[in-house]
Order: C-alpha cells, then structure tokens, then sequence
C-alpha cells in the first residue's frame, strides 16, 4: 500500500507547518509567486494535499484549477475548503503515473515535491500533456543533506513511513529528462530553509 493513503491529512499539514519545518509555507509562496509571474488563467495542483496554496491565488485572475492527489480524503477536503473559490474547479482522486491521469491542458502545473515519491520519467510523460504549448511547470525538489533526513523528525511519526518510497531527484537528471517531452528549462534557483534544508526549484516552458 502507497504510504501515503494511511497518513491523516491533520499529521501531513500539522508536520508541514511546524516552525522548525515549515515547508508548507515555503511550498506555498514559490506556487503563489509562480501566479504572480506567469498570470496563468488555469493551473494545477499535483499532489495537492488539502490545498494548500490555492488561498494564496484566490484573487489573482486565475479562473481554472485542477486538483489531483492519490488520497481521497485529501482531495475531499480541498475541494469542501476551495470549491467556492474558483470559477471552475476539478478535484482529481489519482495516481499521477496512471493511464487515467488526464484533465484539459492548463497553463500552469505546479509539483512541489511529489517527484520524490514517483518514477520522474513516467510522471513527466503523463504531465507533458496537461501543459498547453508554452505553458510552465513548476517543479520544487528536496535536495539531500548529511544533517538532516529525508523525512524531518516530529511528533508526527506517521510520516515516516515515506522513507519507505522516497527518493532524491537529482535536478539535472529531471532536467535532462524533461528535454524529451518537450520542457525546457527556464528558471533554476536554490533555496535553503532556517531549518537548514534545501531545495531546488526550477520552471520549465512547454516547447512542443
Ligand atoms: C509532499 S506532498 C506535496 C506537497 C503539497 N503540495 C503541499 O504543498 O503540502 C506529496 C503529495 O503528493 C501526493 N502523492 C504522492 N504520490 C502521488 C501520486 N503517485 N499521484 C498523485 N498524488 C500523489 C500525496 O498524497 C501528497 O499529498
């Protein structure tokens, strides 16, 4: 079983925006800032936990979103917290490397650590043809460090079970592989959080 269908989304989004962590809020302002730049009027959220970002863009023209976790019961939640908060909206219950991963294309995707948890190939194959032509897709990965573990130690344990299917994409590895659907690489920026983990974040502009 996927570790992530037996975590609460409370653990998830409790662990996430701890201040010794606070990844959440990180995740949350390079989606907003994205928006903010490339003034998208549709988006999608992969591996949208309960949403988190989408208050961030609720006043910001976009008119579209399309919202996809393998975990139901985070997909219901966003959709009972954002529904009311865009002009059209889709909450997506799938796995992003299934043959039923599929909506319209939007002009923006946004993968904030989710490629960690997945085969980046095949995922790539899949999103390639959600993103209009000249779209973005804007990619956050984790980068290892020697101090802290992949999975930040709390009081929520039941995060740890992701160290069971979690892996470290090394970006020039996704870069390279994004060549071959079609994304090129436009942005790549390195950030270090207080709590002394890194990640890269990278946009890429759909070509072909
Ligand atoms: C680390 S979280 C992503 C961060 C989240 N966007 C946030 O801002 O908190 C990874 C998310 O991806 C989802 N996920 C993991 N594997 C997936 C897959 N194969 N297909 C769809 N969603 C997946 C998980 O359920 C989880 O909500």
């Amino acid at each position: 079983m996927n570790p992530w269908l037996e975590i609460e989304l409370t653990d998830y989004e409790s662990h996430m925006a701890l201040s010794s962590i606070a990844q959440a809020q990180f995740l949350s302002g390079v989606f907003a800032q994205a928006v903010q730049i490339y003034s998208p009027k549709s988006v999608a959220i992969l591996g949208c936990s309960g949403g988190n970002g989408l208050d961030a863009i609720s006043n910001s023209g976009v008119e579209r979103i399309v919202c996809v976790d393998i975990n139901s019961e985070y997909i219901a939640t966003a959709k009972k917290r954002f529904s009311g908060s865009f002009n059209q909206c889709e909450f997506l219950c799938c796995d992003i490397l299934s043959s039923s991963f599929s909506f319209n294309p939007v002009d923006l995707i946004f993968a904030g650590l989710i490629f960690e948890y997945v085969d980046y190939n095949s995922a790539l194959a899949n999103i390639s043809k959600v993103i209009k032509p000249s779209g973005h897709l804007i990619v956050v990965l984790q980068l290892p460090s020697e101090e802290i573990p992949e999975i930040s130690p709390s009081k929520y344990t039941s995060l740890n079970k992701l160290s069971r299917i979690f892996n470290f994409v090394p970006p020039l590895s996704l870069q390279e592989a994004a060549k071959n659907y079609g994304l090129e690489i436009i942005e790549n920026k390195r950030t270090t959080l207080k709590s002394g983990k890194s990640f890269q974040e990278m946009v890429f502009l759909k070509t072909a």
